[in-house]
């Protein structure tokens, strides 16, 4: 009875169909025994193939910040005494997970953006293609909402938002009209705002580059995602592996120059006799995408790009 209660109350979570699933599983995987991070955890998808590749002795620890997320993987993997899913930002990584484990981590998945879920409920306010209000927040716990930057951000700010996180062209026209037409409180609103600044041609582009910039904007998906990366450095050990996932550009950049030098510059620093210094390593050769057949069951896989690395021991330790 308690169990048809608590049903009718849960909130129906949109299926994530889990990307590049075997090929990031297996690359993450090196030690059967060892201990896991899912750094974004979702709906589960990729944490329930590792936990199945992973013997009895070994630990998964799944994060998210987003509760809907939690709770959907939570009845996906079931009662496995292996796993565990906490909830935080995994900028945040080394405090979120117990200190003791400081280099003891075989592994560390980034499987970055949203999630169908988020994007598929228009009460999150993610979709131009739903009413929503503009929210945009994965996680509760955040202050500033997409209301916040579209409503009262300067100018500059905005148009600078949707320059840079966007990657919109367009991005003074679509600012100057969107202080024009405030207050905007949906996403619909935002949408047909867009809509009557740029050429038709360019439309669905422009207003899902906007929307992307300012969700980019909310969530500080950038600076979380360079704190991550430095943090999952920290917390694995020698030989450990980092698989992450990217769907855009400026994700796939921060990856590549970390995994390549082990910083946010990308430049390899050398010591006094010109070794390198670089506690990282790509492992697999440039970037893994998901083959033809795969973005036809998943059309949300087409941008995907995936890159692994893993820590080396420097001459320092
Ligand atoms: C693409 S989905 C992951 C889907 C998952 N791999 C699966 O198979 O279901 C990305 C998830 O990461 C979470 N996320 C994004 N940025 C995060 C961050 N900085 N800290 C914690 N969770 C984050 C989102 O809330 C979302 O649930």
């Amino acid at each position: 009875m308690i169990m048809i209660i608590m049903k009718k109350h849960e909130k129906k979570y949109h299926k994530h169909v889990p990307v590049l699933l075997q090929e990031s599983v297996s690359q993450l995987i090196t030690d059967p025994g060892g201990i896991y991070i899912d750094a974004t955890l979702g709906g589960g998808g990729h944490s329930q193939k590792i936990l199945s590749k992973l013997n009895q002795s070994a630990k998964l620890m799944g994060v998210d910040q987003d509760d809907e997320a939690l709770n959907a993987a939570r009845r996906t993997i079931g009662d496995d005494k292996r796993f565990s899913a906490i909830k935080g930002n995994f900028g945040y990584l080394k405090r979120i997970i117990p200190p003791e484990l400081r280099g003891e981590i075989a592994g560390i998945l980034f499987d970055l953006g949203v999630s169908t879920h988020q994007i598929s409920e228009g009460s999150r306010g993610f979709s131009y293609r739903q009413e929503g209000p503009l929210d945009m927040r994965m996680s509760n716990l955040q202050g500033v909402t997409a209301y916040d930057v579209v409503n009262e951000y300067s100018y500059e700010a905005l148009r600078d938002v949707i320059y840079h996180y966007g990657e919109e062209r367009n991005s003074r026209p679509i600012a100057r009209a969107i202080i024009d037409a405030r207050p905007v409180e949906t996403t619909l609103q935002l949408k047909t705002i867009i809509e009557s600044t740029v050429p038709d041609k360019y439309q669905i582009k422009s207003i899902a580059r906007v929307f992307q910039g300012i969700r980019i904007e909310v969530n500080r998906e950038l600076e979380m995602l360079r704190n991550g990366m430095e943090q999952a450095l920290e917390m694995l050990e020698i030989s450990g592996r980092i698989v992450a996932i990217s769907y855009h550009s400026l994700e796939d950049r921060i990856v590549k120059h970390f995994f390549k030098a082990g910083n946010h510059t990308g430049k390899i620093e050398k010591d006094f006799y010109g070794n390198p210094l670089t506690p990282i390593r790509s492992v697999a050769k440039g970037i893994i995408t998901p083959t033809e057949e795969e973005i036809e069951q998943n059309p949300a896989a087409r941008s995907a790009k995936m890159r692994v690395a893993e820590k080396i021991k420097t001459e320092e330790g």
